[in-house]
């Protein structure tokens, strides 16, 4: 079954809080972005397909770096309204598809890309498949997905935030790091290219 958490009111907003808190200096702004877009390789003239796009704003970036045609897309409608309002220029297209459905797509792209995404879903072989047969030969496959720390944080009721402080040092309480599930599978960043 699918999940569709982000057009939840509440998390939508917090979602929308986080993304805004310390703009610029948080874990995102300085991590992953950065880090994320020296994998992805030449955009010059290439078709884009964002899996997960969220607001969207890497789609308006690749395509201002030179990409032919950008398309984003995501589960949620709260995310692609935002992201026609906010990052939707000329060759950008966001759409309402699940990652789940993206067999059905009769286009190919040059390069699949995917920040923070695939460890929403439950069948990881399906999707790279899925992404194997939307690619273009030489095309290549750039994603991260959450590292297990960040959801293997352990609330009790001696320490109900997770995490500690001792002589201004902080101990996060990690002790659901090897508990089995969904979003707990793989580590950060990869980049495949499809020879054919
Ligand atoms: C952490 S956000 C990352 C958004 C964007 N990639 C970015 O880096 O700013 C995760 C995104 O994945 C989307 N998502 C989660 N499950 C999905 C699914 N099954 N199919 C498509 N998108 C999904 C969410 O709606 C959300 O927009």
């Amino acid at each position: 079954m699918k999940q569709n958490v982000y057009d939840n009111d509440a998390f939508f907003k917090q979602y929308e809080e986080l993304r805004e808190e310390q703009k610029g200096q948080n874990a995102n702004d300085l991590i992953e972005i950065p880090n994320f877009r020296k994998l992805v390789p030449d955009v010059q003239n290439k078709s884009i397909l964002d899996l997960g796009c969220g607001y969207g704003e890497s789609d308006k970036f690749y395509k201002e770096k030179g990409a032919k045609y950008v398309l984003g897309t995501d589960i949620s409608e709260k995310m692609i309204e935002k992201a026609n309002e906010e990052n939707k220029i000329e060759g950008v297209e966001f759409k309402v598809i699940a990652m789940e459905d993206i067999s059905s797509m009769d286009k190919k792209f040059d390069i699949i890309i995917s920040s923070l995404a695939f460890h929403y879903l439950k069948d990881y072989d399906k999707l790279i498949k899925d992404c194997y047969e939307l690619l273009n030969d030489g095309g290549y496959l750039v994603f991260s997905q959450e590292h297990p720390l960040v959801t293997s944080i352990k609330y009790t009721e001696h320490v109900p935030k997770g995490h500690m402080v001792v002589d201004d040092k902080y101990f996060g309480i990690f002790s659901d790091y090897n508990r089995p599930r969904r979003e707990n599978k793989r580590m950060v960043w990869w980049r495949y290219n499809k020879i054919s």
